[in-house]
């Protein structure tokens, strides 16, 4: 006769903290209309989230309690959804009222606030399901991305072929490449990882990556659907072109990363960060260089005077 365990299994009794993979349980999150304690915070197995990668997210900074950027991560939220025909279920001005509530819920200064949309809730299918509701969730991250001490030592990458997908301009949670490469990353003792294809660098797992040239030209590659339209690195170009820093919007090799003056990596949560060591060979000097911290300086500047 067949034998049913009893409902009370061991894994009732595995605590919230392990649960939660190590985090104290404390934030309060938002799930499909409510705030609530994240250990409350509940998804469906069948969200095509979960099953299929089939959800777009949002990464933006927070300072003195107000974001960064944020206009811009909204509109590329929402070229992500255009792209994959998916439904959102708030308005910008929704969204944007909800980040504000959960900002103030947990008391944030500084960090980042992340948000995912998901095609919603359906049998498991391939093809889209029609008129299901879309899964909108958001959560805080409380750390200091001013005063982040990478800003003063510079990081190190390592180059690694991009193995990811050809839509790389849809900001879709698919991100296990990403997670491939930071992985790779750690086994070489590096910070972080350039993607590479055809002998280019596409851009960082998580940023886009610049390099100065000894002529002082900014590079950077062109936007097409090869990696992600940042809004940080459309910010700082802009402000290149303002304070009169050449650039060059094309892809750039591996050789010409090993030779550049400068290199540094843009990105809601880096912002911009220098990168002083290439597959283990110097960057200019080897210590974060003067246009890659000007650049910075000159985008904590701006964003602090225009948080919304
Ligand atoms: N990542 N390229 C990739 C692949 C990224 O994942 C990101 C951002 C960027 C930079 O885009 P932006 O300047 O708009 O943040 C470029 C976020 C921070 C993340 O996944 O955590």
């Amino acid at each position: 006769m067949m034998r049913i365990a009893p409902i009370a299994s061991s894994i009732d009794f595995v605590s919230a903290n392990q649960r939660s993979g190590g985090f104290p349980l404390s934030r309060i999150v938002y799930v499909n209309g409510a705030f609530l304690p994240e250990a409350d915070a509940k998804i469906s197995i069948f969200d095509r989230g979960f099953l299929f990668a089939d959800g777009v997210y949002e990464v933006c900074a927070v300072l003195a309690g107000g974001l960064v950027d944020n206009g811009g991560h909204l509109r590329r939220l929402r070229r992500s959804l255009d792209e994959l025909q998916m439904a959102s279920p708030e308005t910008d001005a929704g969204i944007l009222q909800i980040q504000r509530e959960l900002i103030a819920r947990n008391q944030l200064r500084e960090g980042l606030i992340y948000l995912q949309i998901t095609r919603g809730v359906a049998d498991r299918d391939f093809a889209y399901p029609e008129n299901t509701s879309p899964t909108l969730i958001m959560f805080t991250q409380s750390k200091p991305v001013v005063d982040n001490p990478l800003a003063a030592t510079g990081i190190s990458v390592i180059t690694t072929p991009d193995i990811r997908w050809a839509r790389r301009d849809i900001k879709t949670v698919g991100l296990l490449p990403a997670c491939m490469a930071k992985m790779l990353a750690r086994e070489a003792a590096a910070d972080d990882a350039w993607m590479v294809e055809a002998d280019h660098v596409t851009e960082g797992s998580s940023s886009n990556a610049f390099i100065l040239t000894a002529a002082g030209t900014l590079v950077t590659r062109h936007l097409d659907r090869g990696i992600l339209h940042g809004i940080t690195r459309q910010a700082v170009l802009r402000l290149a072109a303002e304070y009169d820093i050449d650039f060059e919007q094309r892809p750039f090799s591996v050789q010409e990363a090993y030779q550049a003056a400068e290199a540094f990596v843009t990105s809601a949560s880096a912002l911009v960060l220098p990168v002083i060591r290439i597959d283990d060979r110097p960057v200019g000097t080897g210590s974060p260089g003067p246009i890659s911290q000007r650049l910075r300086t000159l985008y904590i500047e701006e964003a602090r005077t225009t948080l919304s």
